[in-house]
């Protein structure tokens, strides 16, 4: 099925940034350069890149001024920036759960804003938009996938995913890539917080493959995030060796 509903963006750039302290004392970790930009820029335009121009960015309350103050109403990328303010880090699903108003009824693409990769998310939001009854995740096959959400997969099918486990099923990390349908909104709501007190995506994402509606795609270019001293650096590196396509 697809519909006369516009596809819109959602970028998540909440959270402490604990794991980049000092850096991110005094500032906010998607504000921290990643080749010759902020790490911001690159979830923005790759939803532009998508013929996506409407976008709401969340963060918190400390650095929302720097945001506005870089970013404008967006016309520089060639969209419409509104912002969002999430109180306190509760997870990934609540920073969502925050954009339902602006949401309005439309599908969504949603992008983790420290994650960086190589192709253009396009081929997904197409397929998405063909469908528009399922949710679409994008897999990536890494070498330390238990530091992620993990697929677990049978048969081309996705039966599971595991948060960050002791032992990974499988090597398919779930990037923080996702298109989803208007009623992820009625999931959310009844998501629970996790044992590290979070409302977590991967709980959402656990509602749509018990409903039988959770799809993916695989990233065949490269992909990181970039939240910890490691995965920053590497982020850089390949940015400087392997320019992103937008
Ligand atoms: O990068 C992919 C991974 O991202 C997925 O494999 C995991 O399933 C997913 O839970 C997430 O794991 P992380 O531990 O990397 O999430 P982190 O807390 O670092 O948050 C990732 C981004 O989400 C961060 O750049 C900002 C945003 N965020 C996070 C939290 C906790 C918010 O906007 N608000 C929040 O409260």
């Amino acid at each position: 099925m697809s519909s006369n509903r516009e596809l819109v963006g959602v970028i998540l750039a909440g959270g402490s940034g604990s794991r980049l302290h000092p850096c991110t004392k005094v500032t906010n970790k998607h504000l921290l350069p990643i080749g010759d930009m902020p790490m911001i820029f690159y979830p923005i335009k790759k939803l532009v890149g998508a013929g996506i121009t409407d976008i709401m960015i969340v963060t918190g309350t400390e650095h929302m001024g720097d945001f506005i103050s870089l970013l404008g109403s967006g016309k520089d990328f060639g969209c419409r920036l509104t912002y969002r303010v999430q109180d306190e880090a509760g997870g990934i699903a609540q920073a969502l759960a925050l954009c339902e108003r602006f949401v309005n009824g439309d599908p969504m693409c949603v992008i983790l804003g420290d994650n960086i990769f190589q192709e253009s998310i396009s081929s997904m939001t197409t397929t998405f938009m063909d469908d528009l009854q399922n949710a679409y995740i994008l897999l990536k096959e890494v070498p330390d996938a238990e530091r992620f959400g993990v697929a677990e997969l049978a048969n081309g099918v996705i039966t599971n995913i595991i948060e960050k486990p002791s032992t990974s099923p499988s090597n398919y990390a779930v990037t923080g890539i996702y298109c989803y349908p208007p009623d992820v909104f009625d999931i959310i709501r009844n998501c629970r917080p996790s044992s590290r007190g979070e409302l977590e995506i991967t709980d959402v994402n656990n509602a749509f493959i018990k409903a039988g509606r959770l799809r993916y795609t695989s990233l065949n270019e490269y992909w990181s995030d970039a939240g910890t001293f490691p995965s920053l650096a590497k982020a850089n590196e390949l940015v400087r060796t392997q320019p992103v396509e937008f």
